[in-house]
């Protein structure tokens, strides 16, 4: 775990690229966790300004000098900025498993970026972590994150009840998993 230094690897996909984010990419993380539409299903609430956006990338940088967190700025290729970012939580190398996350800005869903990108950080995860398991919390009403892990592969393994309280709302959980065997790039 110790390997990367203070730099998470670059991940190379067809349209994007998976890499450290910069305090550069402030109007782009912004413009993605900025947007209500994109956190009306996550767990933290709406960025207000640059700021703010910057704030994050910090702490971003902290969790991963601590390797608590492996977030990861989503490049679109054709666009030349940050379209989202994808993250590897609770990383347990012990026994091989950890949380995924992602969020792209509304204006890029629709294109298989999701699934693009989880593509490239799930051969990083069973690959060059060895990690056995990967694992995500989805809100039932989100179709599109739950269609796109389940178009990944992932199963449907738990249903967790009131388990965020949110913008004023209590919301249930599908527990999903993807087992490395599973996994088809
Ligand atoms: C969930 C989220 C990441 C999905 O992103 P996405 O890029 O739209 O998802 P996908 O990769 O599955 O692509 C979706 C559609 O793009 C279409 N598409 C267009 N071009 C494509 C291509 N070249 N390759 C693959 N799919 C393509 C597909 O048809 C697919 O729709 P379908 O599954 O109905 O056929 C995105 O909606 C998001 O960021 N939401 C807000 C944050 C959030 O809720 N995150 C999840 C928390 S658990």
């Amino acid at each position: 775990m110790d390997r990367w230094g203070s730099e998470l690897p670059e991940l190379e996909g067809e349209r994007l690229c998976l890499r450290m984010l910069k305090r550069a990419d402030a109007p782009g993380v912004l413009s993605v966790f900025g947007d209500p539409e994109v956190i009306r299903y996550w767990s933290s609430p709406e960025l207000k300004d640059l700021d703010e956006a910057r704030e994050l990338i910090d702490r971003i940088h902290g969790l991963f000098e601590k390797r608590e967190l492996f977030q990861w700025g989503i490049h679109s290729t054709e666009l030349d900025r940050i379209v989202g970012t994808c993250t590897l939580q609770h990383v347990d190398t012990t026994h091989k498993r950890a949380e995924v996350g992602i969020a792209l800005g509304s204006k890029s869903w629709g294109h298989g970026f999701g699934s693009e990108a989880l593509g490239l950080l799930f051969d990083f995860a069973f690959n060059a972590l060895d990690l056995h398991r990967l694992e995500a919390d989805v809100d039932p009403n989100n179709a599109r994150s739950v269609a796109m892990f389940e178009k990944l592969g992932f199963q449907r393994e738990g249903y967790l009840r009131e388990r965020w309280h949110l913008l004023g709302e209590i919301q249930d959980s599908v527990w999903f998993g993807l087992l490395k065997r599973e996994w088809r790039p």
